[in-house]
């Protein structure tokens, strides 16, 4: 049976994000070089984005570039961002036709000038779309983004700007990266590794946690939709008991 046709229509996440691992050890296995991979992993990316738009998934934030991974050997760094400005420029107006509106998280002044240049161009490019908002995790680590979420909230108390009473889990979550944007519900890994490598550590409190063996390159709609099916099969109980849950599916949780 075909899993899209299993999918229930009301129980779609508004937000998946995917730790997009594996490029290097797919290319391997081909008997080609790293770069190999990561070059197919695009294809995958254009899969996956275009599947969430036909779902009408309202946010996919795809982990693109770590923070620790400036540490990999300067030609990768090198050549994944030379890959990564020619898909913008390659996919921008494919992007826009599908009305996708997208955004960056992540240490953006890191990123080379021409990145910088290219994904600035196109976030405002595609600012009044109002379809799939793609949000790129790029020189992004959570603990980058919570504590420069510390110094700006340090910053606003000394101005008078912020109190301490008024600091609650809201206000905290508008100083992060991910201020405009709801938590995951559905965070999917690739590649057999059960870690969360400094991915959203803040968003994902109450996601539920799909790891999944196939490598990102190979990862393509037919296994997003077996991650949906798998995650609408799960209870969220959020501290509840089950029968709390069951005997009031109304109450807002
Ligand atoms: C994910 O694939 C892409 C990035 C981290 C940029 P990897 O490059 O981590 O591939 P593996 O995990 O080494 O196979
Ligand atoms: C996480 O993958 C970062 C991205 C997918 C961009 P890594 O391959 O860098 O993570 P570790 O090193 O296996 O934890
Ligand atoms: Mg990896």
């Amino acid at each position: 049976m075909d899993i899209l046709q299993s999918l229930d229509k009301n129980k779609m996440p508004k937000h998946i994000a995917i730790i997009m691992d594996g490029n290097g050890r797919w290319a391997k296995e081909q008997g080609q070089d790293r770069l190999y991979g990561h070059y197919e992993g695009v294809r995958s990316v254009r899969d996956i984005v275009d599947a969430c738009g036909e779902l009408g998934i309202s946010y996919l934030t795809l982990y693109a570039f770590s923070t620790e991974n400036w540490n990999r050997p300067k030609e990768e760094v090198d050549a994944l961002m030379e890959l990564l400005v020619n898909t913008i420029r390659k996919e921008a107006d494919e992007l826009m036709k599908n009305n996708v509106r997208m955004h960056v998280i992540g240490d953006f002044k890191s990123l080379p000038a021409i990145c910088q240049k290219e994904l600035s161009e196109a976030m405002d490019m595609m600012a009044n779309n109002t379809g799939l908002n793609l949000v790129l995790a790029l020189s992004y680590s959570s603990r980058w983004e919570i504590v420069d979420a510390a110094k700006k909230m340090v910053a606003d108390a000394l101005a008078g700007k912020l109190k301490q009473e008024d600091i609650d889990d809201k206000v905290f979550h508008n100083y992060l990266n991910t201020a405009s944007f709801p938590d995951p519900e559905l965070m999917i890994r690739t590649s057999g590794e059960y870690r969360i490598s400094n991915y959203l550590l803040y968003q994902l409190a109450y996601a539920e946690l799909y790891f999944t063996p196939v490598h990102w390159p190979a990862f393509r709609r037919q296994n997003l939709y077996e991650a949906i099916l798998n995650y609408q099969q799960r209870e969220r109980r959020f501290g509840k008991t089950s029968e709390q849950i069951q005997t009031n599916t109304t109450q807002h949780v």
